[in-house]
């Protein structure tokens, strides 16, 4: 009896993992998440992970750079397709796109002259942008390879870690960041980001998607409509440092506080929108602050964060050098990024919200971009 019983139960076992587990080749499916071989980058092994959720939505993420390359949804017809950019092959991201879909760090956005002072030391970053150090300088947390780990595969969530060594960059102190991504069932893409230091350092942590809600780049995104809960945005200077003036939104093409189509005032701002926004919400719990919307395919995305300032980029850089998922090359304007941050430049500008993160200290972030589709 006990024999049969025993028998029972290993048949059993071997039917539930073959349900929950598949393997081929190169891939394995458990439970809500698919993960796959990319390729390899510094002897490290890049994996692509897909995350489904309850509705069949669909998000790929890399552990190189903590890159999200597609995030899949149906239009108000059904038609599913990405609503964020990005390329099929780890080969595309390795000729460097601008941070398509990646994880930045240590320091988002720009620090003027490249450097700032902490204490009595003055540190010295990758001059990469202009006279400016750019979104964590020659090699940022976009272009290193993150450990994964699934902690529960019945969930799509995936966990990154990355351990940014003393002096990297430039940067002091070893800091140990962890990002978590899920797809929620209410079709939402949550990243929730954690940081430890052992030494004083500036931290700014973004992930600088680009979207375009009708899934087709073959359209500009200058039709679509933007509400930001913005009454001020910090004004910058021809290399696009903010000059320290939080300055009101008001009576300029800045003013995105009612929703309006961004093409609309957008010919008034040389080059296009590369600005930080200083967020209305007063304190560091999460809010809703932008919402973006496109009648043509009826999708709206709400942005939810705990942090004080948003950067609304209009893809002013995009050449065409590049194509998208679907076929199209990514030209000017055919894609935007709400990259959630603290303000640029902040280790400069004593007025602005603190980025130095203190050992025994830790950062926390959270992001959320909620989808959905009116008929
Ligand atoms: C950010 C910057 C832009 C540009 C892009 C990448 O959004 O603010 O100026 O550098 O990244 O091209």
């Amino acid at each position: 009896m006990t024999k049969w019983f025993g028998a029972g139960l290993i048949i059993a076992a071997i039917a539930f993992i073959s349900c929950n587990s598949a393997q081929n080749e190169n891939s394995t499916t458990m439970g809500a998440i698919t993960k796959k071989d990319w390729g390899e980058v510094d002897g490290k092994q890049v994996y692509l992970y897909t995350l489904t959720n309850k509705n069949g939505d669909v998000a790929t993420i890399s552990n190189y750079g903590g890159t999200i390359t597609s995030w899949t949804s149906p239009d108000k017809n059904g038609n599913k397709s990405s609503i964020i950019i990005g390329f099929d092959s780890l080969n595309t991201y390795l000729q460097h796109p601008p941070y398509f879909g990646a994880l930045v760090g240590r320091y988002g956005n720009r620090i003027g002259k490249a450097q700032f002072k902490l204490g009595d030391s003055v540190y010295h970053l990758a001059v990469n942008n202009g006279p400016n150090s750019l979104h964590g300088g020659l090699k940022g947390f976009d272009k290193v390879v993150w450990e994964a780990s699934v902690p529960d595969s019945t969930q799509p969530s995936l966990t990154l870690n990355y351990l940014s060594k003393d002096g990297e960059e430039g940067y002091p102190g070893n800091l140990n960041v962890t990002v978590v991504y899920t797809l929620s069932d209410d079709n939402g893409l949550k990243i929730d980001y954690t940081a430890t230091t052992d030494k004083p350092t500036p931290v700014n942590l973004t992930n600088h998607s680009y979207f375009n809600l009708t899934g087709n780049v073959s359209n500009t995104i200058l039709d679509h409509s933007l509400q930001i809960d913005a009454d001020n945005y910090t004004p910058v200077d021809t290399t696009l440092i903010p000059t320290g003036e939080i300055k009101t939104v008001k009576g300029s093409p800045f003013d995105f506080t009612t929703a309006k189509k961004i093409g609309r005032d957008i010919a008034s701002v040389p080059g296009g929108y590369d600005h930080n926004f200083v967020l209305n919400k007063k304190d560091s719990s999460l809010q809703k602050v932008a919402t973006l919307s496109d009648s043509v395919s009826g999708r709206q995305l709400e942005v939810y964060t705990t942090q004080p300032g948003l950067q609304f980029y209009t893809g002013n850089f995009l050449d065409g050098k590049f194509t998208n998922h679907d076929g199209h090359p990514l030209n000017i304007h055919t894609a935007l990024c709400m990259e959630t941050q603290h303000f640029p430049d902040s280790p400069n500008k004593p007025d602005f919200p603190s980025t130095i993160l203190q050992p025994g200290q830790t950062y926390h972030t959270v992001t959320e971009y909620k989808l959905s589709v009116k008929e």
